[in-house]
């Protein structure tokens, strides 16, 4: 073993040269290829073995021909585990009916690290022990394809601003203030002094906005959230655009342009990633037209029920879409209970057991997100109903006022006492305050906070101290209505809301490496 290891290292050392990646293996068809990566899969027939070997740019199958190769190569090839890393090389061959549309055909194979007993198997694992294993679920195809796509935001977010004329910027992550209130501060020591982890990099961002013009911060930013939600981290990477000399209109301009950036950029570069997470991209597609533009007034009286969109009323639709997940819940539990029946009945062939399990097991998965509907609808129409005017939007509201719109929607106009101290209050009705949310379809709600800023410099001053936040702390951010004030207006984009909507995740947790929420710091 020790021998045919140092053979090994020194293939290795000579296929370097010329391994290419996977995702260039189009250009190699018909070619000699020499490949390194990870064993994904395996499986074996008469005298083959199939790997689908993954490297990270992609998959690839590889097929392993008792007839091609050394007897020592194949049968290292059989006893290769789940995720050895190997090198290979062979003839890349046309097919279509493989990912990535090519199949390698071996002539060589090498072990680069052993790989014993992976504990992410085929089989379904539960949540709890995939997140204890995060540091290998990464490997995944899933969830290969959600940081894929994560890349491509990221990218794109930097494209669109970069285009537009903003300067990347950054803010500090330890700071002496509080942005968003002071609930989900995280507090630190710092040199014997009380610092507080960034909630926002807003407030720099107007000042660096003072200095540039247009700006962008891009980076982590910390919310001390004590609640367990689908939605939350309690570290997450944040956009903060900030821009001199534009009001809440403009500002809503941007967040349209930046959102159809990053989606026009992700059909366009991850169709592949999509399908593996099957993600129906119809809603994306539809999320390139013209994003509605609601006040709170209006998003109200639609959440009540009181203001039809397209003809459709909040609280009848729930209340049709309830009686007919009903219906659903009954024919899933039929269909289970029947093919139990009849594979418990024998004398069934082992194929057709197969595929009636695996359709109990699809219809099982269906059925438990049609429970989670029927306990959640009841209490949507209960909060839509009761909502009370002047409240901020809680999840549920942001629920059922998205399900009725195939794109995202901006409510604008904010009634001022439950926004944050630092917006602008609206000239013509001084209850409201200029924010703005940008609230994504399919249920998943807010992605982006933004708003005009207030440059009443005696406005401030009474909110900062409504708010019972710390006047000294503030002075520097006073005094940038103190030296040529202008209007200015900004945005934050959280990237795993908006990944998590993009992917159609069920929880934010998949969409950052090692997420940091209530109850999780490891690994
Ligand atoms: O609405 P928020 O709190 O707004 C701000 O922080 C502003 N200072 C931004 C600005 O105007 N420059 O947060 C902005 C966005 C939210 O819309 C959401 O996408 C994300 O940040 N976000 C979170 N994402 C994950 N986990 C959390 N706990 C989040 N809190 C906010
Ligand atoms: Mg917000």
């Amino acid at each position: 073993m020790f021998y045919a290891r140092s053979v090994c290292i020194f293939v290795a050392a000579n296929f370097f040269k010329v391994i290419m990646q996977i995702s260039d293996l189009q250009k190699a068809i018909d070619q000699q290829v020499a490949l390194h990566g990870w064993v994904s899969n395996k499986r074996t027939g008469k005298g083959l073995v199939f790997i689908v070997l993954r490297d990270g740019s992609g998959y690839c199958q590889v097929v392993i021909s008792e007839e091609n190769v050394s007897a020592e190569v194949f049968e290292h090839a059989k006893n290769c585990s789940l995720e050895t890393s190997i090198h290979i090389t062979g003839n890349a061959v046309a097919d279509e009916r493989q990912l990535g549309g090519v199949e390698v055909q071996a002539t060589t194979l090498e072990i680069i690290g052993d790989s014993e007993d992976y504990p992410i198997a085929k089989k379904e694992h539960g949540i709890e022990f995939l997140a204890d294993k995060r540091h290998l679920w990464l490997r995944s195809k899933r969830q290969w394809a959600i940081m894929r796509i994560r890349n491509t935001i990221s990218f794109s977010i930097h494209k669109y601003f970069q285009s537009e004329g903003f300067m990347q910027m950054d803010a500090p992550i330890f700071t002496g203030n509080a942005c968003e209130g002071t609930s989900t501060l995280f507090e630190t020591e710092y040199y014997g002094d009380t610092a507080y982890l960034s909630q926002s990099g807003q407030l720099y961002g107007e000042a660096m906005a003072m200095a540039m013009g247009k700006i962008y911060t891009f980076g982590p930013t910390f919310r001390a959230e004590k609640s367990k939600t689908r939605r939350h981290l309690s570290e997450f990477w944040m956009v903060e655009p900030e821009m001199a000399f534009h009001d809440i209109f403009q500002n809503m301009d941007c967040i349209e342009g930046m959102m159809k950036a990053i989606i026009t950029d992700v059909l366009e570069q991850n169709r592949a990633e999509l399908e593996i997470l099957d993600r129906d991209v119809r809603v994306l597609e539809s999320s390139l037209k013209e994003y509605p533009r609601l006040t709170y007034d209006e998003a109200v009286r639609i959440i009540k029920g009181e203001q039809d969109v397209h003809g459709v009323n909040s609280i009848k639709s729930l209340e049709t879409e309830l009686s007919s997940k009903e219906e659903e819940r009954l024919a899933l539990e039929k269909d289970i209970k029947d093919r139990s029946d009849a594979i418990a009945a024998g004398g069934m062939k082992k194929g057709k057991v197969n595929f009636n399990q695996t359709q109990i097991d699809k219809a099982k998965q269906t059925l438990a997100d049609v429970e989670e509907d029927l306990r959640n609808i009841p209490q949507w129409i209960e909060s839509a109903k009761n909502f009370e005017y002047g409240n901020d939007f809680g999840g549920s509201d942001e629920t059922v006022i998205t399900r009725l719109f195939d794109s995202p929607i901006m409510v604008y106009d904010w009634p001022h006492a439950v926004k944050a101290f630092y917006l602008k209050r609206n000239p013509e009705n001084e209850a409201f305050a200029r924010g703005v949310d940008v609230l994504a379809p399919e249920g998943y709600g807010e992605i982006v906070g933004g708003g005009e800023r207030e440059t009443d410099r005696d406005k401030l001053v009474s909110k900062i101290n409504e708010h019972q936040l710390p006047m000294e702390e503030f002075e520097w951010y006073l005094d940038l209505r103190r030296f040529g004030s202008v209007p200015h207006s900004g945005f934050g984009l959280g990237l795993e809301r908006m990944v998590t909507w993009i992917c159609k995740l069920r929880h934010v947790r998949e969409s950052i490496p090692f997420p940091r929420m209530y109850g999780r710091l490891k690994p």
